[in-house]
């Protein structure tokens, strides 16, 4: 049974939100010259939030043409040890803003407060901590003895963590030495543009970091600019092959995260309410607008009924509804196409004959929702199966032996995350080496953290964020250093 719980409403005095935003171009809030502007809408009742700039080629141009400068002049001649200050006071600044930033995101992309305050702007600035600590410790990272930043960086992001992407991207890129030029997706600008205040307020030398804001024509314009030198993407794999395509032959550097279709696997020695809260945050955890989404449930034949019935009681107590109410499980979904592509998966799912179970929740009138959804009876065929659906919707297949587990899980294009729930250890290292996937998850699932690498194998990308390995992403490489100092580039 699901208890009554009085609504306990995070107040949105803390945050002011303006009518309308500028472009961030040069550590200034300019207009754009397109003089185009878009609205944000709140999808958990689609009331408009503020108006958003769209940046057109000139604008591009201008926000290059600074980052360049700032290169130049300032961010690469810097110490690591000046720029592990600045870092290290946007982490700060992050933490102490913590809370208007958290009401911030769940305002404009209809994600709880409970997770937005809990885990999004903590590891948003946990990242900024992290990458503050390499900024002058770079020749000790074993890339080289004197790693060099690549330059401009230009860096395209999702709208599912909108601050936490944005942190992934502009910290290590900074921590590296390079200015960066970033595109939040058009629904979901607001924290990056509250981060540029942040910058503002940390005395970031100006044009170090460029927020310039619009949808994919914009995003475009960054991928086919001359003057940049490297791009960062996450989002959908469409978008990421187009801009592939549009880099190849070119020097860019290229780090694409895009999406995933991950199996958790859950065998019959696994405990099971334990591995039911694992599925339970694997796929339903930010209304499951996450790439490396617990989305295709692997149950081992023989625990697989009992396992689905306790999944299905827990589903029960989830609540949905406001996401600013600290009890709030499940937010918003955050757009109507969004919306309409879970429902067109969904109405596939059910076409092509799988089992489909819907939590009972009470859906608000207004705004973007979608229930819990499990679907049983699942084979691989099926386009839920294989499909990244970005929703609270989950395909349970099963497996008898290990061997059968694996081929299920790498039998999909994507290979970005996994997850195995079992009592045995060897197993666990055993499979770990056995799927083709970034991440793997051992009786958890959807853990981060700054010191650990993340990113893809096949359809899910390539290039890693986080740890070590995520400063790679923003240093020439020893062969590319050598080029540089013959002069050959
Ligand atoms: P998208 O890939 O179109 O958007 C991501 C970002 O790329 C946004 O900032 C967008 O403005 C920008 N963009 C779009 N077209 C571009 C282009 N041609 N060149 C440069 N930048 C471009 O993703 P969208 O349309 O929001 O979502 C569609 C589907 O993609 C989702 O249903 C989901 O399946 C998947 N997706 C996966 C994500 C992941 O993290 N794996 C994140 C977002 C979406
Ligand atoms: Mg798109």
């Amino acid at each position: 049974m699901t208890f009554e719980y009085a609504p306990a409403l995070e107040s949105r005095a803390i945050v002011s939100i303006a009518p309308s935003y500028g472009l961030f171009i040069n550590g200034e809030f300019v207009d754009p010259t397109s003089g185009t502007m878009f609205k944000t809408i709140n999808p958990a009742t689609e009331e408009v939030l503020a108006e958003i700039s769209e940046a057109n080629q000139s604008d591009v141009n201008a926000a290059v043409n600074s980052a360049r400068r700032a290169f130049e002049r300032t961010w690469s001649v810097m110490s690591g040890r000046d720029r592990a200050k600045y870092l290290f006071r946007i982490a700060r600044l992050l933490q102490e803003r913590a809370r208007e930033f958290a009401v911030l995101e769940t305002l404009d992309n209809g994600k709880p407060i409970r997770e937005s305050r809990d885990i999004d702007v903590p590891l948003a600035a946990a990242h900024f901590f992290y990458y503050a600590g390499w900024a002058d410790k770079l020749e000790h990272a074993g890339l080289g003895p004197n790693p060099q930043a690549l330059g401009v960086a230009g860096q395209i992001i999702p709208w599912n963590f909108p601050l936490l992407m944005l942190a992934w991207k502009i910290a290590p890129a900074l921590a590296c030495g390079n200015t960066v030029v970033l595109k939040p997706a058009e629904t979901t600008s607001l924290t990056a543009l509250l981060f540029a205040e942040v910058c503002q307020q940390a005395d970031l030398p100006p044009g170090v970091v460029n927020i310039i804001t619009g949808a994919g024509d914009t995003g475009q314009m960054i991928v086919e600019h001359d003057g940049i030198n490297k791009i960062a993407f996450t989002g959908s794999t469409d978008v990421g092959k187009s801009i592939q395509r549009a880099l190849a032959g070119t020097n860019k550097k290229l780090t694409l995260e895009l999406g995933g279709k991950a199996a958790n696997i859950i065998f019959d020695d696994a405990p099971i309410d334990q591995a039911v809260e694992g599925i339970v945050d694997g796929i339903f955890f930010n209304q499951g607008h996450v790439c490396c989404a617990g989305s295709r449930l692997l149950l081992q034949e023989s625990i697989a009924e009992e396992t689905i019935e306790a999944l299905k009681r827990r589903l029960q107590t989830l609540r949905l509804g406001d996401p600013l109410d600290k009890n709030t499980d499940i937010g918003a979904i955050n757009s109507r196409e969004q919306l309409n592509k879970i429902h067109q998966l969904i109405k596939s799912g059910d076409d092509e004959g799988a089992e489909r179970w819907t939590a009972p929740c009470e859906i608000p009138e207004k705004g973007w929702w979608c229930a819990p959804t499990v679907f049983t009876n699942v084979t691989a065929a099926h386009r839920i199966a294989r499909e990244e659906i970005f929703g609270p919707v989950l395909s349970v297949l099963t497996f008898r032996t290990a061997d059968e587990a694996v081929e299920k899980a790498n039998n999909t294009p994507f290979g970005l995350s996994a997850g195995i729930w079992t009592e045995k250890g060897s197993r666990i290292l055993w499979m770990a080496n056995q799927l083709r996937a970034g991440v793997i998850w051992a009786n958890t699932f959807n853990r981060f953290d700054p010191t650990s690498p993340f990113g893809g194998y096949k359809e899910s990308g390539f290039g890693r964020e986080g740890g070590i390995q995520g400063l790679g992403a923003y240093l020439q490489s020893a062969t590319d250093s050598d080029v540089h100092a013959k002069g050959m580039s």
